[in-house]
């Protein structure tokens, strides 16, 4: 039997429940991972709370699209993949389980010096951000506003932007400030007087934003003058019909981006914090952690 998170009705974590299921198996062209750890994140409680966020979903459902494990079944027609070898990974709805079977494509090698939570919990952020950074196109002499620069997002943004020789403002609570100083990031508190705040913390100017929070971010660098076309959000559609800004977010997975995120992070060239793990038989509590929505980096669940 292989144990999995399932909800039955739209809600909080109080709906999550784990069921357990007969063992998946490996078909034509897939592989059957062990989970050894599966990352939370914001996608996924907002589809639990909204039946109209994703309006194809139903119901049933299980959960999470993100993971880290062993494989342990491979299907036929795979090749160059052996059982044994440790990877990283994306699933549909389903992530959050002891064994999930997936496309061979949708898992890179998780490199050795990659503990299991931080490789369970980076593909799905680490491929937002990486897609919003390139959308404004950060380079040396820029200096970029990313905000909720403490999530998961706005970690990997500020880091991506800071590779590409940025200077990088960030906002976010001031308990994540000095977190923030010490990662190269200039922390500025978000809220009413976000704008004088930003004139302040960059006397130059802003020159490109990588919005993680919506409305306030966007409407302030409006208003300090940053051109529209090097305004990113991945919360606020609105804003690309009111300001012309661009939305790009997640999608576009492979298995060799994955796999390139990886290194970066085992090579300590990006870091991601893990906030907190919680075995998977924990899924509500871990929950309830992550939508408190002040957390720095990712919650990940622990399988077994
Ligand atoms: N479009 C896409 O493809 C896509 C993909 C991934 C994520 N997302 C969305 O992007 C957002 C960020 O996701 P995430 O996983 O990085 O983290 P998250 O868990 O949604 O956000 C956590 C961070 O948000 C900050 N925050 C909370 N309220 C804020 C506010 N009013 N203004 C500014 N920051 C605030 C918190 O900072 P403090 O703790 O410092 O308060 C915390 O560090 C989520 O809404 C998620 O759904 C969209």
């Amino acid at each position: 039997m292989s144990r999995i998170v399932q909800y039955s009705s739209y809600g909080g974590p109080e709906v999550l429940d784990i069921v357990e299921v007969d063992e998946p198996h490996a078909g034509h062209g897939q592989v059957r991972v062990a989970v050894r750890a599966a990352g939370l994140n914001a996608f996924d409680f907002k589809v639990r709370q909204d039946p109209q966020y994703v309006p194809s979903h139903s119901l049933p459902s299980k959960q999470g699209n993100e993971f880290a494990g062993v494989i342990d079944e491979i299907g036929d027609g795979v090749e160059g993949i052996e059982p044994g070898l440790e990877v990283l990974g994306w699933t549909s709805f389903g992530a959050q389980a002891d064994y999930v079977v997936v496309p061979a494509s949708h898992v890179a090698p998780k490199p050795a010096a990659l503990d299991w939570a931080t490789a369970g919990g980076i593909g799905l952020v680490g491929n937002t951000a990486n897609r919003a950074t390139i959308a404004v196109d950060p380079k040396p002499g820029d200096t970029v506003l990313v905000s909720a620069a403490a999530g998961g997002v706005g970690l990997f943004a500020c880091q991506f932007a800071m590779l590409d020789g940025a200077t990088v403002i960030g906002t976010a609570s001031e308990r994540h400030h000095d977190a923030l100083r010490r990662m190269g990031i200039i922390p500025v508190t978000y809220g009413v007087g976000l704008v004088d705040r930003l004139r302040v913390a960059a006397p130059q100017g802003i020159t490109a934003v990588i919005d993680n929070a919506g409305q306030e971010s966007v409407e302030a660098a409006i208003e300090l003058g940053v051109d529209p076309s090097r305004i990113n959000s991945i919360v606020w559609a609105e804003g690309a019909e009111r300001y012309g800004i661009s939305t790009v977010g997640g999608g576009g997975k492979t298995a060799e981006n994955l796999a390139q995120l990886a290194e970066l992070v085992a090579e300590g060239r990006l870091v991601m914090p893990i906030a907190a793990t919680y075995p998977l038989s924990e899924v509500r509590q871990a929950y309830e952690h992550l939508e408190t929505r002040h957390l720095l980096g990712k919650v990940v669940l622990t399988v077994p």
